[in-house]
């Protein structure tokens, strides 16, 4: 089970300090939320931020581009220091070649799913990506509640991993607090991403253990 605090859900002046505390916390990955104003109503922060924080710390990054061109941001996340680079399905047509890309500059690659799009727009990458991003909120901005509707992809997506024989990571993202981590555990999810409920905490470590406990256990009902 891997959990991954997302960066957003931190003060931006204190990110060194932050990335330092997931670390000691015990996350398995830091994710970084980069928006860029037109994919989604928001904008984060770029590369070159990245590019600070990665000598801090060891742990992989896992870049989640909500970007409506994330072609010329690939090089620069990949020189940042980006070990996984996620993109959006409903970008459509160029999907194929960006996978190719994220691929060939060394990285790992994820495929990311709104809430209103159908998982089954995933189906035809399943085979070329490392990880699937069911998203279970509308993205842009951290601290949204939770969407139940989502559950369901989650277990179709899982189903499809077992039913062709293939090992994509399986990863949630949007309100996932202590209770909606082992909801989506049950269903399959192996790769948590939770802001709010993780950043938010002064015991970090403690509900980084707590999440992760947790979620093995309902797991085991997957
Ligand atoms: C949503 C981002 C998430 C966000 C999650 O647009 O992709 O990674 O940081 O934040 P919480 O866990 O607070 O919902
Ligand atoms: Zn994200």
């Amino acid at each position: 089970m891997i959990i991954a605090p997302s960066l957003l859900a931190a003060d931006p002046c204190r990110f060194g300090a932050e990335t330092l505390r997931a670390t000691r916390a015990g996350a398995d990955w830091l994710h970084l939320d980069i928006m860029d104003g037109h994919f989604v109503p928001n904008v984060s922060f770029g590369p070159e931020v990245v590019r600070r924080l990665r000598p801090l710390t060891k742990i992989p990054f896992d870049v989640h581009l909500m970007c409506s061109r994330p072609e010329i941001l690939l090089e620069p996340f990949k020189k940042a220091g980006a070990d996984t680079i996620t993109v959006h399905v409903e970008l459509g047509d160029p999907v194929e070649g960006l996978i190719w890309k994220i691929r060939s500059l060394g990285m790992k690659v994820g495929l990311a799913v709104n809430p209103p799009t159908q998982v089954s727009a995933a189906l035809p990458f399943l085979k070329k990506i490392d990880l699937l991003l069911i998203m279970t909120v509308n993205p842009g901005f951290g601290g949204q509640p939770f969407i139940a509707e989502m559950l369901p992809k989650i277990r179709q997506a899982h189903d499809w991993r077992k039913g062709k024989g293939l090992s994509y990571r399986l990863e949630v993202d949007g309100g996932i607090t202590q209770d909606t981590a082992l909801q989506c555990a049950s269903m399959g999810a192996d790769t948590l991403v939770a802001g709010t409920s993780l950043f938010g905490k002064r015991q970090m470590r403690s509900a980084v253990t707590r999440m992760r406990e947790g979620a093995v256990k309902a797991a085991r009902t997957a």
